[in-house]
């Protein structure tokens, strides 16, 4: 379990050592001497509580106090004094101190005061993570340019405003499914309450049940003897995301079902139903239509679940928001990495713009987070992209070989390029194989296989 952190600041041997005493008891104390050397303990350690002598050698504790809320740590703290000096007191509870202790101390009255400052850095805690996720649920930190994606964030808006309504969420691998998920919820009324998301894809057959609903003490071998809350329990007034339903055993998905339908469920081993108030989003890379007709996916939680379906279409098919994305996740890394890069280069911006992007709004982050760690410079150049030709050229040469028509122009050589690598791949490296393919000489194939070779 977790021991809350509590540093005493205290210049007197004797109260150190009977505070270290009492507290080391239930929490994770450490004790200093001095108001610099709680700074510096405070910098480097999360802690959640200080217990602050007024009166230090050097720095007093109404200075330290003035230090820690400067730097907007996260910490309560409780002021310590030899004698009743009003004014003192009233100025460090004016600079947010949690409340005061006067020596010598009560025990009693300690004790009381620390679990209940302990509860106040909780709450101070919640609310700045709170804040923090909200943050990155608002408008500027979604990139929306294309009239796919801002018709999904539309319709997220609007399934936010309800409080119930169910919502399907589809698309390719790393479309943003979690984060419009996540914007229904934090733009919703139960912003407040827990967001909780279980992976359908990633628990065994057998432990879907316990992980949904929970169980009862002792209900299997291998329980925890207190028993435990299932998902659907913890996500009460919040929102439970259901990710890759898809993959979600047929005998979980009659349960699942009976629990949309009633927002009851038993958990296992227990004879009471418990009801619970939760939003159900649920999202899938596979679409659904084609699990129910393959026998895979309930037609009757199909419905259940597809009260609205919001699709994000592949990064492919919303070309306005290649480049946003580009310069956004640029400002992000640039941060992280102290880098300086402004935009991209018009034969870079060509090539991105009809890139294949396989993994979609993931892939085009980890590629730029790629270039901006490894290069240097103020532009994005074609050749920091040369690390995607390979395996996406052989892509693009895939079944539907159509070239992509796009705002930038088509790239002949982009497409000569690839059609020749996915030749060789099918061929698996044999030239006279892939040059007869391609319905070129031998000589041709080499001569160009060397110029691309070249270039990049
Ligand atoms: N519109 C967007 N604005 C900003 N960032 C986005 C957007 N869409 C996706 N991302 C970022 O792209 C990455 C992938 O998004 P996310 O995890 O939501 O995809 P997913 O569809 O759930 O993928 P998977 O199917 O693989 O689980 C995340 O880092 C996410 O923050
Ligand atoms: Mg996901």
């Amino acid at each position: 379990m977790y021991r809350h952190r509590i540093l005493i600041v205290d210049d007197d041997k004797l109260l150190q050592k009977s505070l270290f005493n009492i507290l080391s008891e239930k929490y994770d104390a450490t004790v200093v001497g001095s108001g610099e050397e709680a700074l510096q303990y405070l910098a480097r350690n999360n802690t959640d509580l200080v217990l602050l002598d007024i009166k230090l050698p050097g720095m007093d504790g109404v200075e330290v106090l003035k230090k820690i809320r400067d730097q907007g740590l996260e910490v309560s703290v409780i002021m310590m004094t030899a004698f009743e000096d009003v004014k003192t007191v009233i100025t460090s509870m004016k600079m947010g101190a949690f409340d005061y202790l006067v020596k010598p101390l009560d025990i009693e009255e300690l004790e009381v005061i620390v679990e209940k400052a302990l509860e106040n850095t909780q709450l101070r805690q919640e609310v700045k993570e709170l804040r923090k996720q909200l943050a990155e649920f608002d408008l500027e930190n979604i990139i929306g340019n294309s009239a796919g994606m801002k018709q999904a964030l539309q319709l997220a808006d609007k399934i936010a405003r309800s409080y119930d309504t169910t919502a399907l969420i589809e698309g390719e691998t790393g479309t943003g499914k979690e984060v419009i998920a996540k914007v229904i919820h934090y733009r919703s009324a139960r912003s407040r309450k827990p967001f909780i998301s279980i992976n359908c894809g990633a628990i065994s057959k057998d432990l879907v049940e316990s992980e949904l609903f929970g169980y009862e003490k002792g209900a299997f071998t291998g329980s925890l003897p207190q028993g435990k809350k299932g998902k659907c329990e913890i996500a009460d007034q919040g929102t439970l995301f259901l990710d890759e339903i898809s993959e979600l055993a047929l005998s979980a998905q009659v349960k699942l079902l009976r629990f949309l339908e009633e927002r009851e469920f038993y958990p296992v081993g227990a004879t009471e139903k418990k009801k619970v108030d939760v939003r159900i989003i649920a999202a899938t890379n596979k679409p659904l239509e084609r699990c129910m007709r393959d026998g895979a996916f309930r037609e009757d939680l199909y419905y259940r679940l597809n009260v609205a379906k919001i699709i994000l279409p592949p990064l492919r098919e919303r070309q306005a928001d290649i480049i946003p994305f580009v310069d956004f996740f640029l400002g992000k890394f640039n941060e992280k990495f102290g880098k300086n890069f402004r935009g991209v280069s018009p034969e870079a911006e060509r090539f991105l713009l009809n890139y294949r992007w396989e993994g979609n709004v993931r892939e085009i982050k980890n590629t730029v987070e790629r270039i901006v760690l490894l290069e240097e410079g103020e532009r994005i150049e074609r050749n920091h992209l040369s690390f995607l030709v390979p395996a996406q050229a052989a892509e693009n040469a895939g079944s539907d070989a159509a070239p992509r028509l796009t705002a930038g122009g088509v790239d002949l050589v982009e497409i000569n390029k690839s059609l020749v690598f996915k030749a060789l791949e099918m061929t698996g490296g044999n030239k006279a194989e892939a040059a007869k393919l391609l319905g070129i000489s031998r000589p041709t194939l080499v001569y160009r296989l060397n110029k691309y070779r070249s270039e990049s």
